[in-house]
């Protein structure tokens, strides 16, 4: 136990190496996204889909880092009455953040320097929704990390959670090993990255994480995140990692239940990953929690767990609630409209769709044609039954919720749709089409 409320080597990390690195001027030209600061995303997985953003709404990001999840969020609540927190211990980070703000005139973010574990005492709080990625498996005890969280949560909020995934980063593992063997103990940080980079291009080509190097490109190049990459993924002092039974003890040391995967949530079924009907119908038989473990373990790379909690179960949204409407998003956020056009319903017909890394292939019928006309955060599901049957003759009840329940199984699990209540809300949901400057990446 360190009698500070930080480990000081994860401070001096990210003091010198704020993460992720970040150019505010590239504000200007988009907006960095992700799913677990995106209020349709938040409200769907964490409020039943019914959550209205306008009164009220008070959000924490913890460990905010160099602001990707806080300047997403305060764009979204600019024109409401809510308040957004960012917390860091690292002020080289805020001030990364906060000059983002500042070229986006965002002006309704609380900005503050301190540890997770300093929370309690502050005095913010409580909060509707905490997000925390990539950062409480950095702290002395994850669990006491989760537990300051939940003690500054509302009892109908929710968290959001990023935590290293135990074996998709096994090379990453074997790596960070080798460092420790090879690297000498005095070295300053400068040097361990130089001699890190030194040699990463010397060893062969049989080396675990040379192996691998295609999955973690991006984070060390110097056209990615460069040596503040490097560092984290690495040279990292305090990293640990979770399999999906880990996951789950860690929300139960702190009473939350798990709402709903936020990243790749297709993979965590076993189903969905081999297609001998004897080991499906075996694992068909495992309750939840162990078909997301055997998933892992099938799949095998994933390298996070990313996931909603809540204080009670069962706070996503559903089809069954008929005031709820479809809304596109990811991938899908600026094509549902389009490939509805593009539809040529008939027996067979398929129309594959192929963006940013999301392969679809898309039965196209009558009733599909409606429906992909119709992810619009408005047209509530009771609507869009009554459209169907106007425009397909013979659509039975039966044959719509049928073809509902196929192509929200198809794009939910991928972030390409979700559901919030349609009406007054669904119009005023956040102008995404204003909010991404280009299109998102
Ligand atoms: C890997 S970065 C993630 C940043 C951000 N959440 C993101 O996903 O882009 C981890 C961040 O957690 C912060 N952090 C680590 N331990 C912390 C603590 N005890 N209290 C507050 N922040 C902490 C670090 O300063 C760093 O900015």
């Amino acid at each position: 136990m360190t009698d500070q409320p930080f480990l000081p080597a994860v401070r001096e990390q990210y003091e010198s190496f704020p993460y992720p690195p970040r150019d505010p001027a590239d504000e200007l030209r988009r907006l960095v996204h992700s799913v677990p600061a995106s209020l349709l995303a938040i409200n769907h997985h964490c409020f039943n889909g019914r959550r209205d953003f306008r009164s009220g709404f008070r959000v924490l990001v913890a460990g905010g880092g160099t602001g990707d999840a806080v300047i997403f969020l305060a764009e979204q609540l600019r024109h409401y009455d809510a308040e957004v927190v960012y917390l860091d211990m690292s002020l080289a980070s805020r001030q990364v953040a906060e000059a983002r703000a500042r070229v986006r005139k965002l002006t309704n973010i609380t900005w503050v320097t301190a540890s997770i574990m300093e929370l309690p005492r502050l005095g913010f709080g409580p909060f509707d929704y905490i997000e925390c990625a990539g950062v409480l498996h950095h702290l002395e005890s994850t669990e006491a990390g989760l537990a300051v969280l939940n003690a500054v949560l509302r009892d109908d909020g929710a968290i959001f959670l990023m935590l290293y995934g135990k074996y998709g980063r096994q090379a990453i593992y074997d790596m960070q090993a080798l460092l420790r063997n090879y690297l000498p103990l005095d070295a300053s940080m400068a040097e361990k990255v130089r001699l890190t980079r030194e040699l990463l291009a010397a060893l062969p080509a049989s080396n675990s994480f040379v192996r691998d190097l295609d999955a973690s490109g991006w984070e060390i190049s110097t056209e990615g995140f460069g040596d503040a990459g490097l560092y984290d993924l690495l040279l990292h002092t305090q990293d640990r990692c979770f399999d999906v039974p880990g996951v789950y003890a860690l929300a139960g040391s702190a009473g939350l239940h798990l709402q709903g995967w936020a990243w790749r949530a297709a993979d965590y079924e076993p189903a969905n990953l081999v297609t001998d009907p004897e080991v499906r119908e075996r694992v068909a038989q495992l309750d939840l929690p162990r078909r997301h473990a055997l998933a892992e373990l099938f799949i095998g790379n994933m390298r996070t767990h990313e996931f909603f909690l809540a204080r009670q179960p069962g706070r996503g949204a559903s089809l069954q609630d008929e005031g709820c409407a479809l809304r596109s998003y990811g991938a899908l956020l600026f094509a549902a409209s389009r490939l509805a056009e593009e539809m040529v319903p008939g027996p067979g017909r398929v129309l594959r769709f192929e963006d940013r890394g999301v392969t679809l292939d898309i039965p196209c019928t009558p009733i599909s044609k409606v429906i992909y006309a119709h992810m619009d955060g408005r047209t509530s599901i009771r609507d869009l039954r009554g459209k169907i049957a106007q425009a397909v003759s013979g659509a039975t009840p039966e044959a719509i919720d049928q073809e509902l329940q196929s192509i929200y199984g198809q794009l939910h699990p991928r972030g390409c749709l979700y559901l919030i209540r349609a009406g007054d809300y669904g119009t005023t949901v956040p102008d995404y089409e204003r909010l991404f400057t280009t299109r998102p990446q």
